[in-house]
C-alpha cells in the first residue's frame, strides 16, 4: 500500500494533510523520517506519527480498566472521560459499549465497530454483564430468585429481565444482566430495599478484564474475543 494512503486511512487526516505531515517530516518509517508519500510499506514496517505507532487501518477493539471519577460518555465538562484514556489518534470517535456509573470500575469495551458495539449492548443478543457488588445491608437468600423472576424498577413499566444473583457473602455477590438498564445493578438492590456500596465490572460475554491490565490502562482484544460476541 502507498504510505500517503495508510497514513490517511489509519489516521483519519485527508491525503492533503497526511502530505503536510509528511513535509513537515513529522513522520518516521520505522525509525526513519520520510517524506514520499508514493512509498510503498509492507504490513511489517512501523509507522509513526510524531512517535506514535499508527495502527494499519481497519476496525478497533479494545478493552480499558474504567477507574472511579472517568465517566463513560464521548464528552464531559466536569470529568474526565474514558475515551481521553486512550493514547490513539481520533480516540474521542471511538464507540463505548456499555456504559458504567462515574463511581463504577472495570471491564469497558470500545470499539470503532458500530455493529459490533450494537451485538454487545442490545438485550436481544442476550450478552451477559457479571458485575460484582458490594452492599449496605446483608443480602437475603430469596433475593435470587427476585432477580431471577425480575423486579420493578422505580418509574419504570416493564419487569427487567431474568438476572442471576450469586451470593459470594452477606455483603457481597456476583450478578449477571443481559440488558444495561440507567444504574440497573443499583436500582435493582434499591428495589429490595438494599443500596449498593461498589461496583465492578468482571465480564462481558465471554471477555473478561484482563488481570495484567492496571486502573486506567487498555489494550487491544484479540481475535478471538472479537468473534465471541
Ligand atoms: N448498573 C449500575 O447500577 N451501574 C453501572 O455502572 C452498571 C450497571
Amino acid at each position: 500500500m502507498r504510505l500517503d494512503k495508510f497514513l490517511a486511512q489509519s489516521s483519519g487526516f485527508s491525503r492533503k494533510d497526511v502530505r503536510k505531515m509528511l513535509r513537515a517530516g513529522e513522520i518516521t518509517l520505522n525509525g526513519e523520517e520520510v517524506r514520499d508519500p508514493a512509498l510503498h510499506i509492507s504490513e511489517e514496517d512501523l509507522i509513526c506519527l510524531d512517535g506514535m505507532p499508527l495502527d494499519p487501518p481497519g476496525e478497533r477493539y479494545l478493552m480499558l480498566y474504567k477507574p472511579e471519577g472517568c465517566v463513560c460518555s464521548n464528552d464531559d465538562s466536569t470529568h474526565p472521560t474514558v475515551l481521553s484514556l486512550i493514547d490513539l489518534p481520533r480516540a474521542d470517535e471511538l464507540a463505548i459499549c456499555g456504559r458504567l456509573d462515574v463511581d463504577t470500575t472495570g471491564l469497558v469495551l470500545v470499539t470503532s465497530d458500530g455493529k459490533w458495539a450494537h451485538r454487545v449492548t442490545s438485550p436481544k443478543h442476550k450478552t451477559g454483564k457479571v458485575y460484582l457488588v458490594e452492599t449496605a445491608d446483608p443480602i437475603p437468600a430469596d433475593a435470587v430468585e427476585k432477580f431471577e423472576k425480575g423486579l420493578m424498577l422505580a418509574n419504570e413499566h416493564f419487569r427487567t429481565k431474568p438476572a442471576t444473583l450469586e451470593i459470594l457473602s452477606d455483603y457481597e455477590a456476583r450478578v449477571t444482566l443481559t440488558e444495561g438498564r440507567y444504574h440497573q445493578v443499583k436500582r435493582m438492590f434499591a428495589a429490595l430495599g438494599n443500596r449498593v456500596e461498589s461496583l465492578h465490572r468482571e465480564s462481558i460475554g465471554a471477555i473478561q478484564l484482563d488481570p495484567d491490565l492496571e486502573l486506567g490502562e487498555y489494550r487491544e482484544l484479540t481475535e478471538e474475543e472479537v468473534q465471541s460476541i
